[in-house]
């Protein structure tokens, strides 16, 4: 069921694609709905060029035939259209569940719009339920851990933190680093913990994505409705 959802919301973002628009993207299950969408509209004749934001939806849309090309040739986008974990009435977000954290924060920062695709499963109105990805460098990952922990504290959160694969195997980004996955039930104050996560040297970026997202579809048994930020 999810999945038809998933397909809906990521037909209709795929509607609002134009002629000559530079795009974001995403990554995740939602997102692959949404480039098989673009990829049906781009042989129908639409012309748009793309940056992927991770090598998974890299391979998925260049074996579909769309156009792609890097931030490098493109540092400016129009749209971004990505998958979310969670989003909140603000159009907050939880990202990152499937690892393409960084680069889709990256690319969404560079984007002018960007619509977030969901199934209504994914509507909180608290972030935290999800497990809020935290992607640090494996140097001194013990000392990045316990000033994460610290912050924890501080704001008085679950001191719940796993590294994503286990220290056996740990899970490797795109990028090369981990990731630590903050289980924090409930997140009162998402702009003091993003400000506080990005300030210890280790982390290169957290899941929180807060005033990026400018529109989203989300679809349910009632169909796809478009939510607006409060
Ligand atoms: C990928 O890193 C994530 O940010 C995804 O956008 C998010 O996990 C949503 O994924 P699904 O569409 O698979 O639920």
């Amino acid at each position: 069921m999810s999945d038809q959802f998933k397909k809906l919301a990521a037909e209709r973002a795929a509607d609002d694609v134009t002629s000559g628009m530079k795009l974001g993207i995403g990554t995740g299950s939602t997102a692959e709905f949404f480039v098989h969408a673009l990829a049906k509209r781009v042989a129908d004749g639409l012309d748009v060029i793309g940056v992927p934001t991770s090598e998974r939806t890299r391979e998925l849309a260049e074996s579909l035939g769309i156009r792609l090309t890097t931030l490098d040739e493109l540092p400016e986008l129009d749209l971004t259209v990505d998958g979310a974990d969670e989003l909140d009435p603000q159009l907050s977000l939880i990202k990152g569940g499937g690892g393409a954290l960084l680069r889709e924060k990256i690319v969404a920062g560079a984007s002018a719009q960007m619509i977030v695709i969901a199934d209504g499963s994914k509507e909180v109105a608290t972030l935290g339920k999800f497990p809020l990805p935290i992607e640090v460098v494996p140097f001194g990952l013990e000392t990045t851990r316990r000033a994460i922990l610290q912050v924890l504290e501080d704001m008085e959160l679950p001191l719940e933190l796993a590294l994503r694969g286990g220290t056996e195997q740990p899970y490797l980004t795109d990028g090369g680093h981990y990731i630590l996955d903050a289980h924090l039930q409930q997140i009162a104050d998402p702009g003091t913990l993003a400000d506080r996560l990005v300030a210890i040297p280790g982390v290169v970026e957290h899941g929180l994505f807060l005033e990026l997202a400018t529109k989203a579809y989300v679809a349910g048994t009632d169909g796809v409705k478009t939510v607006l930020p409060i």
